[in-house]
């Protein structure tokens, strides 16, 4: 069985990882791994692939950055040419990016199998470009593996056949904790010179946030109280980056000493640097899940979230990006009393077996 892997922006590659593993221990699969080449850049991808141990990509289709309709239709050109040479039996895609739908109909159009991994996350916000994507990938999906009981609800309320959706788990929660001991020898609070000082990590590059300037000064008021009490670590994606240099919010926030600005880190960094903070601020969906496992308190600077899960838990408190909401919850996280969160149901480490398993009998 020919399985196509299809990669393309930051958040998939360590989605990726554990299958890639769990199908080196069965003969009848043979992977494949597409890289559509959505993120480009050193510290978006390649720094992942090196890190992460993922096989070099069989083919990188080299799209790069675009509008939405021209990203999208560039990946199912290039992608559309390498399903036909190729042939697999099966396409495989992680998560809710541009890649990811775009593959996902390519396959679908084909008449190849899809199997969508991450299936069922709805944020009930079509706003957001990654929620189009979820919906219509799901919808054209033959087999979904979900990492959260409201993924499934949210499937079997779309009537989606029960035989194609299974609570699997998160492959995310794969990689980390098989790469716990690794993240744990990472120099980062060394070379940030963040040894045994209260710090928080904050992360940002949502649309909502990030592309409208109102929005994003009212983010900017609130980090600049709470950097007055204790330093925070930003690690700026290139959307984010380009906002802040179009616009006087990159001088002001140059005028903030405790807002210290990084480039986008390596996986084994951000995940050490995230471990050892007092909290984290992010707007990313992953980071979300990431900091439950880690038992860091997240705060998400969103109305909404598709991993309701996080916040059932415990680990998570969604605010916007209302000024004062977001200096109220970062008051009530640092002081406040804490209850340890529970793990969610199957994030153990074992999502890409349980996968792996079920491809072997249902295909
Ligand atoms: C994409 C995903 C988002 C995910 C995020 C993680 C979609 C719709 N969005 O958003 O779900 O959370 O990745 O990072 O697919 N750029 C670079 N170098 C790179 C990649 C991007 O400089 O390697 C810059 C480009 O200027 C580009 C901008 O970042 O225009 C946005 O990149 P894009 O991949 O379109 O979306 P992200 O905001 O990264």
């Amino acid at each position: 069985m020919k399985i196509v892997n299809v990669v393309g922006a930051r958040p998939n590659f360590m989605k990726i990882v554990p299958l890639m593993t769990a199908y080196d221990a069965c003969e009848e699969i043979e992977p494949v791994i597409v890289h559509t080449g959505q993120h480009y850049d050193e510290q978006m991808s390649a720094l992942f692939f090196h890190q992460l141990g993922i096989p070099e990509p069989d083919i990188n289709l080299h799209v790069g950055s675009a509008t939405h309709a021209v990203q999208t239709a560039e990946i199912m050109k290039a992608f559309e040419a390498v399903v036909l040479q190729d042939k697999p039996d099966v396409v495989l895609v992680v998560g809710d990016v541009n890649s990811t739908i775009a593959c996902s109909l390519v396959a679908a159009k084909l008449g190849i199998k899809l199997i969508h991994v991450e299936a069922g996350l709805r944020s009930f916000d079509r706003s957001m470009p990654e929620e189009i994507n979820r919906i219509v990938t799901d919808s054209i999906s033959d087999l979904l593996f979900c990492t959260e009981q409201s993924g499934m609800d949210n499937l079997f309320r779309e009537g989606v056949s029960e035989e194609k959706i299974f609570l699997v788990g998160n492959v995310m929660v794969d990689t980390l904790l098989k790469n716990k001991s690794k993240i744990e020898k990472s120099n980062v609070l060394n070379h940030l010179s963040l040894n045994g000082c209260p710090f928080a990590v904050l992360t940002l590059h949502r649309p909502a946030n990030v592309d409208d300037p109102v929005a994003f000064e009212r983010v900017i008021d609130a980090l600049e109280i709470i950097c007055e009490d204790m330093p925070i670590i930003f690690t700026v994606h290139p959307r984010t980056r380009r906002h802040l240099l179009s616009s006087s919010l990159g001088e002001r926030v140059k005028r903030m000493p405790g807002l210290r600005l990084t480039y986008p880190l390596g996986y084994l960094d951000f995940l050490r640097l995230m471990s050892s903070a007092k909290l984290v601020l992010t707007d990313s969906g992953g980071i979300q899940e990431e900091t439950t496992i880690l038992k860091v308190p997240c705060i998400t600077l969103r109305e909404n979230t598709e991993r309701p899960i996080t916040i059932q838990v415990g680990s998570n408190t969604l605010v916007g990006n209302d000024t004062d909401k977001i200096i109220e919850a970062y008051r009530k996280t640092v002081s406040g009393p804490r209850r340890e969160p529970q793990i969610p149901p199957l994030w153990d480490g074992h999502a890409a077996e349980r996968i792996v398993n079920i491809l072997l009998e249902k295909l």
